[in-house]
């Protein structure tokens, strides 16, 4: 089983858990990079509005056919209650070339339910796992037993 973690991260968070993820899995992973400067207060500002307006941006060329794997995890940090803009742009593109799919973010405390609907809607699959942590679970290195879980959820759903 081919399976790619892919993954945005503004401020390092979700690259976190996309390493966890990868780490436990032993499996390759693709960092998204926007091309649009998101850095410092404009950049936060950019980010919270094109999240929230569902824009979609110019990503940096993706190393990883996604067609190639089994299965693609996919991660996102949540902006403005949505999905971030450079994932939301990943999932606009290469939509049609998962097989499975599996999604996580981190976020500070928003609701992630209409996120992840909003990721399945744009693929047309159902995720075979979900996992949501907050900035603050990250931040304290209290993540490790979702993500296990995540993991198990996972290779169950992959064994069937
Ligand atoms: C522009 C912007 C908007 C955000 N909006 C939300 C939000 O609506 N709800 C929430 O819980 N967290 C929100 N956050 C916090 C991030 O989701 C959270 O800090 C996340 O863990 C950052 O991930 P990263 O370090 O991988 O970029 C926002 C962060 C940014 C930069």
């Amino acid at each position: 089983m081919k399976i790619l973690v892919v993954f945005y991260s503004r401020s390092g968070r979700t690259k976190k858990i996309a390493e966890a993820i990868s780490d436990i899995l032993k499996c390759d992973k693709e960092e998204i990079f926007d091309l649009k400067n998101r850095k410092g207060i404009p950049g936060f500002l950019s980010a919270g509005t094109d999240a929230n307006l569902r824009k979609l941006t110019a990503i940096k060329e993706i190393k990883n056919n996604p067609s190639l794997y089994d299965l693609v995890i996919i991660g996102t940090p949540v902006w403005s209650s949505n999905i971030s803009t450079p994932i939301r742009t990943y999932l606009s593109l290469y939509k049609d070339n998962f097989k499975e799919v599996a999604f996580f973010c981190t976020r500070l405390g928003s609701d992630i339910e209409k996120v992840f609907a909003d990721m399945e809607g744009i693929c047309q699959k159902n995720p075979i796992a979900l996992l949501a942590l907050t900035s603050r679970e990250v931040a304290r290195d209290q993540y490790m037993q979702k993500v296990k879980e995540f993991i198990k959820k996972v290779k169950e759903e992959t064994a069937k």
